[in-house]
């Protein structure tokens, strides 16, 4: 039997959600699921992580975890170049699992090609001077602009540092199975690559191997990872269409939404989870916010934050709802010395684990914010495993999925994002683009911006 390793717990939602507003939403759940089960809702061209982790061949694991190996002898540091879906999943499972420092990470995964800041471009090869580098260029189409123009910086430098045939076996792109410049130019230059599945989106694509070759050459066992993912798959088609787990947390997100709190934070309790809630931002705002609706998904760490937007969570205005990330078991058990002189009257704390403080600092956290109004519930995380991980990862897919249906959007595109991309295009002169550069000229001076 398999062991469920996040749990939902809404119990001090009781006052607020009214067990009949759950059962309302029954047929509509059922109906979500059942758009996704048989593949006849919008975006059903996208569904491929539904069953991505039992249907990963055992072939591309051996396959990843080799080239992992390899990168791992030859590299101190792997320069992971992507943006947005291929980007913020490995950053999540590596920061989840690892140690909290880089310097205690070996070898160490560095992200680039997610901005467009030239100090950042150059701070990292200044930092991989002295080091031996591989290089992981992710990208779906092969044409976005931020990993395109870093990898352009990058593979100049790994030519130079390593001439253009070893640094060729040091690259590996991971793209679309057939098209894009990125397929292109990886057979041109003899790349190793690994294919991205025509029908799994960005952000639903961190189990394939978008996150798993970077997280594997990170370390981590990726097979336990797709275990505990083929797991919540499991758990959830068995129970999502009673208002189970990923069923039952749409729901109330959607029923908080429509009661007019169009906010939800994710506040978590660990630095580790901080990737995990920028994963579930991109996952939720890309899939919801969409049609002139969506929850908007914003992300905090607590207990640093307590410190900074806590005010504005306990009394700020009444829109938003909170659900909360806690790590039960963390593996540390440092606990609090006790000094005899008790200068700073903290020994009532002597022998006390962090963990059990930083427990209670949740649990009157969430009542604080209960008898501020803001609607809060939990979900709860047994342990920092791959296979835990892997089970938050799916549960979030699913709801998000579900949640999407529910809300009457297409959880599985994202035409809205092109907006920005036409008028940079424009602004920067490129081909195709010249009466938009011409309207946007117009505007920008009219404003003064010229
Ligand atoms: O979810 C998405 O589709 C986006 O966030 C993409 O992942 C992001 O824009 C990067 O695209 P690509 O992998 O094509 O470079």
């Amino acid at each position: 039997m398999t062991q469920c390793k996040i749990t939902l717990d809404d119990r001090l939602l009781a006052d607020i959600v009214n067990p009949n507003e759950i059962d309302a939403y029954a047929p509509a759940l059922a109906a979500a699921e059942k758009m996704l089960s048989e593949h006849n809702g919008p975006g059903n061209d996208y569904l491929g992580w539904l069953d991505l982790a039992e249907k990963t061949p055992d072939s591309l694991v051996d396959a990843i975890n080799e080239k992992a190996t390899d990168l791992r002898k030859k590299a101190d540091v792997l320069v992971c170049i992507g943006i947005g879906g291929s980007y913020l999943g490995a950053r999540a499972a590596i920061d989840f699992l690892s140690p909290s420092f880089e310097d205690l990470r070996s070898p160490r995964v560095l992200f680039a090609g997610n901005t467009i800041n030239s100090d950042y471009l150059d701070d990292l090869l200044t930092l991989l001077k002295d080091k031996e580098v591989a290089v992981n260029v992710i990208s779906k189409s092969g044409t976005t602009t931020e990993p395109g123009v870093t990898f352009r910086v990058v593979r100049q430098w790994m030519e130079k540092r390593y001439g253009r045939p070893e640094a060729a076996k040091r690259i590996v792109a991971t793209t679309d199975a057939k098209s894009g410049a990125l397929r292109a130019l990886a057979a041109e230059e003899g790349y190793s690559t690994f294919e991205i599945p025509g029908d799994v989106g960005g952000r639903y694509s961190v189990l394939t191997p978008v996150g798993l070759v970077p997280i594997a050459v990170a370390g981590i066992d990726i097979r336990k990872l797709l275990a505990g993912a083929a797991q919540m798959a499991g758990i959830c088609a068995g129970n999502d269409a009673k208002g189970g787990l990923s069923g039952r947390y749409a729901v109330l997100r959607n029923i908080l939404f429509r009661r007019g709190y169009g906010i939800e934070v994710m506040a978590s309790f660990q630095p580790q989870l901080h990737f995990v809630g920028e994963w579930w931002k991109q996952l939720a705002g890309e899939s919801e916010g969409k049609n002139g609706t969506g929850i908007f998904p914003a992300s905090l760490d607590y207990t640093t934050d307590l410190h900074s937007m806590g005010q504005w969570m306990q009394e700020g205005v009444r829109t938003v709802f909170e659900t909360f990330l806690y790590i039960r078991n963390t593996r540390s058990t440092l606990t609090v010395p006790r000094f005899s002189d008790d200068s700073d009257e903290l020994n009532y704390l002597a022998g006390k684990s962090f963990e059990e403080i930083n427990r209670q600092a949740y649990a009157g956290t969430l009542f604080a914010h209960i008898d501020g109004g803001v609607p809060a519930s939990s979900i709860m995380i047994e342990d920092r495993t791959e296979e835990t991980l892997g089970q938050l990862f799916y549960f979030f897919e699913k709801a998000i999925a579900l949640s999407g249906y529910l809300l009457r959007v297409n959880p599985f595109d994202q035409p809205g994002v092109e907006a920005y991309k036409k008028n940079m295009f424009a602004l920067l002169g490129k081909k195709g683009f010249e009466k938009q550069h011409e309207d946007l000229a117009g505007r920008m001076s009219k404003a003064g911006m010229a």
